[in-house]
């Protein structure tokens, strides 16, 4: 059975957009296509994004179109006993408009025939530039349609405008709907997490065989028990030395005893995603080394976390992490000040480089990653060049976002060793990275995937 959805967040997410772009524009906004994964089979369908925050509609196949006025239009695919059977339960344009709604729905198959009339005596076409192959020569086909009518009077649209700025700054900003869904999501895959951690510490007390693939399991588990479509990337669960890999995936290799696991690992819920990293010691008892790299990271994150609250600019909460892991870099020996310098020098140097290389967080939302500017718009006109000490090259630096409430990002420093000359062997092929989820607030943040420990002590404790 179809429960009926609560239509007025996406609504008024229209009726947002359509008084940004203002009347006597339109707005084109397809879902995602199907893609062929090999022969008869297709990948698991994601609608995209956009589509979806405008409508919460996930069938394939479907196109919204927006005027400035607030009228929604959607095409979607027609009832079809036949193909119903084989593929599902098709909403069709007859109950569109009471299920999801918009003013009026039409089949997707007279698309090719409604969005010229659609188009005509408009001022200006908005739509989300190289986002959907093939988009913009399907408007171009549209749009010569329009022209070809404009010895009856029709007028063509002469600005064609790119929607994902005000639609990206529109999601930048969580609304009610969007951060109730990320805290289960978030809920959830930290639920997920603490099943692996206790999966592995059990299997290797009773002496089995543990791989990587055994723990991948665990979270998907816990991810669909909760009622999650599907995890929101690709998860990494990486043992000993993969977890210096970045972008490891979870493979076959052997989780031992006296090595630590990293898991990156979060779950899509109703469109949400969640993103959540945890380093823990395979049996449940962190060595003195790892343990050593380990608060230094922990502390990082309680930095960084510090530094997360409304009126802070994006970037302070890297900074603040960058100057603990740094501290901790020169305290153990990774980095040897003689050669480097002070806390300073391997900050303005970026010497902490080879251990940590990665930023400590980013936008998320829909996609893991979610769209959003990171400059502050009210001053992307404020260039600084600099050299970047180790490219040699000139980056140009604009003011960093300021954080407000509704924001979500993730805070995620790490470490990472790799084998080198003078880098201490007790470090060697240790990666660590804990990584939460963060709502912005006005006096802070909030830390909606907690419900997995990140204390050293903790950890070791769950997992007894
Ligand atoms: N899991 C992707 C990331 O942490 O950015
Ligand atoms: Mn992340
Ligand atoms: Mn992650």
């Amino acid at each position: 059975m179809v429960t009926a959805m609560d239509t007025s967040f996406y609504i008024d997410r229209r009726n947002r957009l359509a008084a940004t772009i203002g009347p006597g524009s339109i707005a084109i906004i397809p879902t995602a296509p199907e893609r062929p994964r090999n022969r008869d089979s297709d990948y698991l369908y994601r609608h995209d994004s956009y589509f979806y925050y405008l409508t919460g509609f996930t069938e394939p196949n479907a196109w919204l179109v927006l005027d400035g006025s607030g009228h929604s239009t959607l095409l979607c695919a027609p009832k079809d006993l036949e193909r119903e059977i084989w593929d599902g339960h098709r909403l069709g344009p007859e109950a569109a408009p009471e299920a999801l709604g918009v003013d009026e729905a039409f089949s997707v198959a007279e698309l090719d025939a409604k969005l010229p009339r659609l188009l005509e005596n408009r001022s200006a076409v908005w739509y989300p530039f190289a986002t959907h192959k093939g988009l913009e020569s399907r408007i171009d086909g549209w749009l010569s349609s329009v022209r070809a009518r404009v010895r009856f009077g029709a007028l063509c649209p002469e600005t064609q405008r790119d929607l994902c700025g005000p639609l990206d700054e529109m999601r930048l900003v969580k609304d009610a709907h969007e951060i109730d869904i990320l805290r289960r999501a978030g809920k959830i895959s930290a639920q997920a997490h603490v099943r692996a951690m206790q999966t592995s510490a059990r299997m290797l007390r009773e002496g089995r065989d543990l791989r990587e693939y055994h723990l991948d399991a665990e979270l998907m588990h816990e991810f669909r028990m909760g009622g999650s479509q599907y995890p929101a990337y690709a998860s990494i669960v990486a043992a000993g030395a993969n977890a210096c890999v970045l972008h490891y995936h979870a493979d076959a290799a052997p989780v031992r005893a006296g090595e630590l696991v990293l898991i990156d690992a979060g779950c899509e819920l109703d469109g949400y995603a969640s993103d959540i990293t945890r380093t823990f010691p395979a049996n449940g008892k962190f060595t003195g080394p790892q343990r050593v790299l380990y608060d230094i990271v922990l502390q990082s994150q309680y930095a960084a976390v510090a530094a997360t609250q409304a009126g802070n600019r994006f970037t302070d909460p890297h900074d603040a992490a960058v100057k603990v892991l740094a501290q901790g870099m020169l305290d153990v020996g990774l980095l040897d000040a003689n050669k480097v310098g002070s806390l300073e020098d391997v900050i303005e140097q970026r010497a902490y480089f080879p251990f940590y290389m990665h930023r400590t967080g980013h936008w998320m939302g829909m996609d893991v990653h979610d769209c959003g500017s990171y400059v502050e718009p009210t001053q992307v006109g404020e260039v600084h060049e600099r050299k970047d000490p180790l490219s040699g090259e000139t980056v140009k630096n604009r003011p960093s976002r300021i954080l407000r409430p509704g924001m979500v990002l993730t805070i995620e420093p790490g470490i990472y060793v790799r084998p080198g000359e003078g880098v201490p062997e007790q470090f060697h092929n240790i990666g660590i990275r804990i990584e939460d989820d963060a709502i912005v607030t006005a006096d802070g943040c909030e830390l909606i995937t907690r419900d997995v420990p990140v204390d050293g002590d903790e950890i070791e404790a769950l997992m007894r």
